[in-house]
């Protein structure tokens, strides 16, 4: 994956004390743990296995590979790719690549923002969505693109994406009504 730097992001980063099964991580340490220079890519995997970094894996992380755990928070918080709070059940990629940028990934961010009533980076109230802006997802020749669970999504124009995304609150809606109508 690729990467996006954004300096000084850590000062304001909240972290998440969640409780989660540190074993989950154990394949990834094994495997990277003596690779000098591999931190960054244990934070990746450590995202994909989590969802997000939360406070109790960067430490797991820092004691196993025997770094102090201010380096690994300096790490983590240095990269806007990583994320420090519980995502959606539907996280939202959306790239903000050059391809994407010049066919108007800005306003597709716009559109999800309004739709969502949220801003990138941020979780609706329901817990269904998350927002995230990233940086290009290897798809250029269907910009501007959006990946929602691994799924990709394009050429997308705003209502485009505001109708997939209010497909799947749909969907989810039909998902609670059945399992409260089984229920009775
Ligand atoms: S720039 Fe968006 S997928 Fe490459």
């Amino acid at each position: 994956m690729q990467c996006c730097c954004e300096e000084g992001k850590g000062s304001s980063v909240r972290l998440s004390g969640a409780q989660v099964d540190l074993d989950l991580l154990n394949e990834v340490l094994a495997h990277y743990r003596e690779q000098e220079g591999s931190l960054v890519t244990v934070l990746q995997k450590a995202q994909e296995v989590y969802g997000f970094l939360p406070l109790a894996v960067m430490r797991h992380i820092a004691e196993q590979m025997g770094v102090k755990p201010a380096k690994v928070f300096g790490v983590a918080t240095f990269y806007t790719q990583f994320r420090f709070q519980p995502v959606g059940k539907y996280l939202i990629l959306l790239c903000q690549g050059t391809a994407c940028h010049v066919n108007g990934s800005e306003r597709i961010e716009t559109a999800l923002c309004q739709e969502l009533k949220i801003k990138a980076e941020e979780t609706t109230g329901d817990g269904l969505f998350t927002l995230s802006n990233v940086a290009c997802l290897g798809c250029c020749s269907l910009a501007p693109v959006m990946m929602i669970n691994g799924r990709a999504y394009g050429p997308l124009t705003p209502d485009k994406a505001v109708s997939i995304v209010r497909d799947l609150a749909k969907k989810e809606k039909a998902l609670v009504k059945e399992g409260s109508e089984n229920e009775n």
